[in-house]
Parts: structure tokens; sequence; C-alpha cells
């Protein structure tokens, strides 16, 4: 929930974190800091606000000669974005940056209080780095060793001691990676802040302390030395960059063919197993926000197609909840950043009851990843935008092939190769549909004023509709919501007034009828109908887009450009900063 980086080299630092810096804004960004290490004196600028704002304070400040730093992006949680709140946050000799949540931070800063401790701000991270400062005797990997014992929750930190000439890092249940570059090492949340300076990397699993100088890194876990592997990343410096998009979540729009066409071709190529659960009696879909809509898209794929019996529950409620698991279950568990709290717990929690899992995920170095029993790569390439689109439309792709081959293996299938060739093929329908992005636009211009919105559908366009509401309100701050369209008139409809926007999707063939008349209901009470359907003999009342009509496993995927297009412009028409939206950060890792 908030980005981290950390630089120790040849260079002065400040370049580098504030590279690194820009790159994670995707994680929090309503604070941010830097600290740098002279001789013998540690320097701490913060910001309110963006990073480009503490930019400007470093520009204005005399800076002391480094080469060790650590920097923060902030996503509030304990306290409200302010100053003296930004990381990072110096106790004693220790300073440090903090991503996660010490949940047991109120107990521990009582208990510091009481020996005199004197805390400026409302953060568990001042407490964490008092803490370690209580434990730290010249030791570094000592002390921390000792401290992270005492803390609950989760937590990535870089952190700089004052008499030390050395970058410290560690991680438990948040992401963290070590950057290994020439005559310089690097700490980041995620690999996309550093690729600029290298693409060699290094995973810390939870509670290995790591220790880097200009051209050493030493990993430790309980205080021993431990051997890490060096791995490579394939991720480009473009992904990381928006190029000549006004926007990344346009970019990564755009970006939805290829990423689909990569996937699905790979896959289409060569079955692997984890696309078939009809092992399976019951299968429960866990996950958080669009992840879980994708996974509601599952749900009914898996349901008509697959006879299979599924159920979908968002990740904060599965976790909590009496589950029974009195048949045959599987958990697939769906996330984009593989980091979201809640899912990683519902994912502990099957395990902990013996469940098998699935993750269908897109960062292949993130704890869900590495922790589920079975995971199948979405391939999405980074997101940075924090609205999530060619992910999205990945995670639903993929429930496509675990439906087809579900249905194949259970010989309800009869026309599996031809699916299969389709599915080959299908980034040109897509193609298509992004060429004609600019109808969009004019939707978006259309919607400029609108203050709510409601999208109906049944069905699988129900599911599907979830989505295209969350992409609307999420990025263009507009109220909006997502119905059955036939729960509509039980209460609903009474808020539909003159002009209101009622985007409705109409796909499945078996119930279009029914959608249509729910259509013409909210016609007849003044509403503006915006229809998108793979049906040209729908009627048109105010606004129809048509998308080519393919086999049903695939058909979900052709509807979400148009919707993820409708938000994003109607965003862009109120000029917002549409990849940072207010109050949001990429992937919630907190709970
Ligand atoms: O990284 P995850 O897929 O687990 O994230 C889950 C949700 O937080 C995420 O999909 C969120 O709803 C998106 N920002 C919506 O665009």
């Amino acid at each position: 929930m908030c980005g981290i980086v950390g630089y120790v080299g040849k260079n002065n630092p400040i370049e580098s974190l504030i590279d690194g810096l820009k790159k994670l804004e995707y994680r929090g960004y309503d604070s941010s800091g830097i600290a740098i290490k002279g001789n013998n004196n540690i320097q701490i600028i913060k910001s309110t606000g963006r990073i480009i704002e503490l930019e400007d304070k470093i520009k204005e400040t005399k800076l002391i000669k480094s080469n060790l730093g650590i920097a923060h992006t902030r996503w509030a949680t304990h306290g409200e974005a302010n100053e003296i709140n930004a990381h990072p946050h110096k106790v004693g000799k220790v300073t440090l940056v903090h991503n996660g949540i010490i949940e047991n931070a109120r107990d521990l800063k009582n208990k510091l209080v009481n020996e005199g401790i004197v805390f400026r701000s409302e953060t568990d991270t001042e407490v964490a780095a008092a803490v370690i400062n209580a434990y730290y005797k010249g030791n570094p990997i000592q002390a921390i060793t000792k401290a992270i014992k005492q803390l609950k929750g989760s937590f990535a930190f870089g952190l700089i001691f004052e008499d030390q000439d050395k970058l410290y890092a560690v991680r438990k249940d948040s992401p963290l990676i070590v950057g290994i570059g020439e005559d310089e090492n690097f700490i980041a949340s995620d690999i996309a802040a550093i690729i600029k300076y290298t693409d060699k990397y290094m995973l810390l699993d939870d509670n290995e302390v790591v220790e880097l100088s200009k051209n050493e890194v030493n990993v430790y876990k309980d205080g021993e030395k431990i051997d890490k592997k060096v791995e490579t990343s394939n991720i480009s410096i473009e992904d990381a960059n928006k190029g000549s998009y006004k926007h990344f979540m346009l970019k990564e729009i755009m970006e939805e063919p290829i990423v689909l066409q990569r996937t699905l071709n790979k896959y289409l190529k060569k079955p692997s197993k984890l696309f078939d659960v009809s092992d399976y009696e019951e299968i429960h879909i866990v996950a958080c926000g669009s992840a879980l809509y994708a996974g509601m898209v599952g749900r009914v794929l898996l349901e008509e197609k697959a006879n299979i019996r599924c159920i979908t529950e968002c990740a904060s409620e599965y976790r909590y909840k009496k589950v029974i698991y009195d048949r045959k279950t599987l958990v697939i568990l769906v996330s984009q950043s593989g980091e979201t709290a809640d899912t990683i717990a519902a994912m502990r929690k099957a395990h902990e009851e013996g469940i098998d899992t699935l993750a269908i995920v897109n960062v292949t170095t993130s704890t869900i990843a590495r922790e589920a029993k079975n995971s199948i790569f979405i391939e999405a390439g980074p997101e940075i935008a924090v609205a999530t689109t060619k992910a999205y439309l990945l995670q639903v792709a993929m429930f496509s092939l675990i439906a087809l081959n579900t249905a194949k293996s259970k010989e309800l299938e009869k026309n599996y190769e031809k699916i299969v060739d389709e599915g080959k093929h299908i980034s040109k329908y897509l193609n298509k549909i992004l060429k004609d992005k600019d109808i969009f636009k004019e939707v978006g211009k259309e919607l400029k004023n609108c203050k709510d919105a409601f999208y109906i559908g049944r069905g699988i366009d129900y599911a599907i509709c979830k989505e295209g509401s969350l992409k609307l309100k999420e990025v263009s701050y507009t109220h909006s919501d997502a119905y059955e369209a036939g729960e509509l008139k039980h209460g609903t409809i009474s808020l539909i007034e003159d002009d209101m926007p009622v985007i409705a999707v109409i796909t499945d063939e078996k119930i279009k009828d029914k959608t249509e008349s729910n259509v013409i209901e909210v016609e007849a009470r003044a509403a503006k109908i915006f229809t998108i359907t793979n049906d040209d003999s729908i009627k048109n009342h105010h606004f129809k887009y048509v998308v080519e009509k393919i086999s049903d496993y695939f058909q979900p995927i052709l509807i979400v450009p148009p919707l993820q297009l409708i938000g994003y412009y109607t965003a862009d028409s109120r000029n917002l900063d549409i990849d940072k939206p207010r109050n949001l950060a990429k992937s919630v890792t907190v709970e």
C-alpha cells in the first residue's frame, strides 16, 4: 500500500530514489519522503502530495554528500497524510521506511512511552523504528532480527543506521525485492522501480534480513547468512513508461490484444492440467474488487459450461466467515498483484483446512504466486494505472480456458477444437474495438456531467457490468452501480431520472429478450440507454455498440474494452488524474 526504494552505491542516491518513487507512485500518493546518509548524519526531506512536490522541495534544499538513501511514497493508514506522519521515521540511530501495518503498534507504543520514548507521529512505523532502535547495540542484523520477533502484522522495511554505511531491509507479508547493480545495489517494492538501473534481482522470503553495500549483498535468516538465487526480470523499460499515451490506463487498454493473444496462445497450444478442474465437486472463487468481478464471470462459465458447483466471495468476507468444506473443494484466488492482504488471508485459511488452492495471478514473484498450491500466470506485464484493465481482461480469459478445458474433460463440449481455434485469433476482434475508441470518447464527453449511472445485465452480462460500473466510479468519480436487470424494478428504479445514463450489456442469447424488456422499462422513465451487445438486431435507443458474436466462452472478453473505455473517457472529459484516482492505491496490502 506504500512504495519503498533504497539505494547504496557509486552515485548520489537522489536521482535513483526519485526515479524509483515515481514508478511506485501507483502504490500510494498522499505524501512522500527521503532520507540520505552523510558521514555521520542523516538528512530527511518530506512532503505532502505527489512526488513532484517532494522533488521541488529537494531542489530547494542544500543536500549533504551521500551515496546511501531510502525513500517512500505513502498511502496513509495510521494517521493523516501530513509531513509528520510521512516516512522516513527516525528514532535514535534508526531511520526507516515501511510498507504494511504493525498490528500490535498500540501495545508496543504504550510500553515504549512508559520507558520514556517520545513519539512525534501517529504512525505504526515510528513504533517499529523505536523497537529496532531499542535492540540496536551496533549490530544492525541482530537488532532487526530481534525486533521483528516483537512485531505482529505485515512489513517491508528499508533501513539506514546513523553509524553504518550500509543499507538494510527485511520483509514479512509485504513485497520487497533486492536489485543487484554494478557498483550499486537497490531495494524496491517492485522491480519496475529500478528496471532503469538493473534487471537482476533477488527475492526475499519472510523475515529474511538483507545487508547491502556498493558491491555486496548478504542475506540472513535468524542471524545466519544464507544463499539466495539472483533472477533476471523480463520487464522492459518501456513497460514502466507510458510512451506517447496520455495515461497508463489508456496504454494498458491498448495493450490488451497483444497480451491477451500472447497468453491465450501459450495456454491454447499446450493446455496445462491446471485448466481442468473437473476433479473437484465445488469451486470457491475468492478475490477482491475487479479480480472478484472476473471471478463472477468465471462462476457463470463454470456453472453453465462445465456444470460445476461454484461460489464467488470477496476475500475480506471469506477469510472470517464459516466456510463449509464438505465436498472436494478447490479455492481459486484471483489477484493481479498477488499481494492483496485479504486474498492472502483467504488462501492461508484454505491451506489450514487442507483445501487445494489455484491462483490466477500476474506478479510471478508475489506472495500468492509463491504460496498457492498451483498458479496460472496471466502474463499481462506490469500494470501501472491504479485501475486494472489488461489484467482484469486476462483474468476473465483464464476463466474462459478453465471452463473450456473442464467442459472438455467432462465431455460436455463437442466444439472444443473450433473454440480453441477461435481463441487463437481473438485479438483481431479486440483490435477492431480499440480502433473504434473515439466512439467511446464521444460517450465519455456525453457522460461528462452525469452524477449517477446504472449498469444492467443478466447472467454473465451482469457479472461484466459489475466491472464496467467499478471502472466508471473509480476513475471518473461518478456514482454508479450494477444491477441484475430484473432486480431494478424492486426498488432501485425509483432513482431513474430524466437522461440518467443506463448502460445495458446484452450478449446472453437465452435471456436477451428479458434484458431488452428491462431496458424498455427504464427508457420509459426517461433514462438514456447505452447498449453494448453482440446482436445487431437489438434496438438502438440512444447509443448502441455491437461487438462480434463469438463463442460463449470468449464473448465476455469483447465486452470489456468498451466498458473500460467509457470509464476512461468519462474521467478524461473531466480532466481527472486517471492513473492515480483519489484515495486509492493499486495493491491493497492491508486489511
Ligand atoms: O491485486 P489484486 O488483483 O488482488 O487487487 C484487487 C483489487 O484491489 C483491484 O482489482 C481493484 O479493485 C482495482 N483497482 C480496480 O481497478
